[in-house]
């Protein structure tokens, strides 16, 4: 039986360099309110904190340093009254740490970013957007699936 709501196909975006990374990641800030939440997904190196960093400097409107939560699992950033999160799961052991690291109650009213969203395993939130990044060529591409509604849309006519 097909599925009544068919997904719409996903939205795929080349980033020829790192600049065009840079770009999505303050596109995506643009429109990104609390309660959203970016899967960035991806291999070592593909680009995904490259891509937080825009975004998370876009949206505090400075040039603030950007660290790599590879070994914190988390950093939080105020900008002007919205908690942005940014996470790097690579290092979970077990989903049920997302529970310890208060990622539940940040996905309700937080700006979740987060790097290796396969470790949440049955925690991922209801309306977040995939965004996976892959090598193409010298550069990357960007492939977009799931999200609130118009979040794609919002993207694809940008
Ligand atoms: N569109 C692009 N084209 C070419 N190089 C890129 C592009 N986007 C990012 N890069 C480069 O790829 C590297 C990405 O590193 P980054 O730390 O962002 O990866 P990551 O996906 O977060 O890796 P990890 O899984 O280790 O956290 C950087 O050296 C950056 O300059
Ligand atoms: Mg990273």
């Amino acid at each position: 039986m097909t599925k009544a709501t068919a997904e719409p196909p996903p939205l795929t975006l080349t980033l020829p360099t790192e600049a065009d990374t840079a770009a999505l990641g303050v596109r995506l800030a643009g429109i990104a309110r609390p309660g959203d939440c970016i899967l960035l997904e991806g291999p070592i190196g593909a680009g995904k904190s490259s891509l937080a960093r825009a975004f998370i400097r876009a949206r505090l409107g400075r040039e603030e340093e950007v660290p790599s939560p590879t070994f914190t699992l988390v950093q939080t950033y105020d900008a002007g009254g919205v908690e942005i999160w940014h996470a790097d799961l690579y290092r979970l052991t077990h989903p049920d740490e997302v529970w310890e690291l208060g990622l539940e109650d940040a996905f309700q009213t937080a700006i979740c970013l987060v790097e290796w969203p396969d470790r949440l395993g049955a925690h991922v939130p209801e309306g977040a957007l995939r965004l996976r990044l892959e090598a193409w060529g010298d550069g990357r591409r960007a492939v977009m699936s799931g999200g609130r509604a118009g979040m794609r849309k919002a993207l694809g006519d940008g």
